[in-house]
């Protein structure tokens, strides 16, 4: 579904990616993991064209998309959460996700190939909020949510556009024990529907629900394969697991 050939990137001549590549199939739930700095988000920023490669390129079901701008991968049916919230602050749960919603509207796609079929942007809307689990909340604003429901929101806002391919930037970050959990109930879920990239430091998770782990240690990789086989690594345990 996805296949990164040789990334190099640069920040003023600092090399960040390393002749990365890996591939993503249809269905699959793809973590990768690394130290603070490895290059995970600058990843993410190559193969969603906010930052041109270097060098390489990435492609999407067999189509070029080096350098595509949002809404061409929107379109394609990519869809990305950020590490950081990014959403109306001052608009409700419902107008929220309502917005990504519409702005797919014409698109049949794959999370919704098992749900009751419709084109209403409402159904559609609460259907999202179902999914990630605010329905109680539609009517709040969204600055009001808890930090764990306004990370679920971003998720939503992806999820509206319809995606086959959705990436996620460290979702469990900042939260509590109790958001966490929530959080990964969710993603769960979702990788029923949807292939899924997933960017997170919690080990325990990523093992436990992952189908392959790629590791990048400075840019490079540094092992790639289902998780049983990461965790013997030895090269991963010394860099980064310190003896899992
Ligand atoms: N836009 C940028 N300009 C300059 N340096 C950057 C930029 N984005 C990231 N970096 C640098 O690239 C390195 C990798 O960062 P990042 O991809 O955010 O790592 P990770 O997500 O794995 O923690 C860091 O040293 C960071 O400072
Ligand atoms: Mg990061």
């Amino acid at each position: 579904m996805l296949k990164v050939d040789n990334l190099c990137k640069s920040f003023s001549r600092l090399r960040i990616l390393n002749d990365l590549s890996f591939a993503v199939r249809e269905g699959e739930l793809k973590a990768i993991i690394g130290p603070n700095g490895a290059g995970k988000t600058t990843l993410f920023n190559v193969i969603t064209g906010r930052f041109a490669p270097d060098e390489g390129a990435v492609r999407f079901r067999d189509k070029d998309i080096t350098g595509a701008k949002p809404h061409v991968l929107s379109n394609l049916g990519l869809a990305r959460s950020f590490q950081i919230n990014n959403f109306f602050q001052n608009l409700t749960v419902f107008e929220n996700v309502e917005l990504a919603v519409q702005s797919r509207l014409e698109r049949r796609t794959a999370v919704w190939r098992d749900l009751p079929h419709t084109d209403g942007v409402e159904a559609r809307t609460l259907e999202v909020l179902d999914l990630i689990g605010l329905n109680e909340q539609a009517g709040a604003l969204a600055c009001n949510l808890s930090y764990g429901d306004q990370r679920k929101l971003e998720i939503g806002l992806a999820l509206g556009t319809g995606p086959s391919l959705l990436m996620l930037d460290e979702p469990t970050s900042g939260m509590s024990r109790f958001e966490s959990l929530s959080m990964i109930e969710l993603i769960q879920r979702l990788s029923e529907r949807v292939t899924i990239i997933l960017i997170e430091h919690d080990i325990e998770f990523v093992m436990k629900v992952s189908d392959s782990i790629l590791v990048i240690h400075y840019g490079e990789k540094i092992a790639e394969g289902p998780p049983a086989e990461i965790e013997r690594n030895e090269e991963v345990q010394r860099v980064y697991l310190g003896g899992l």
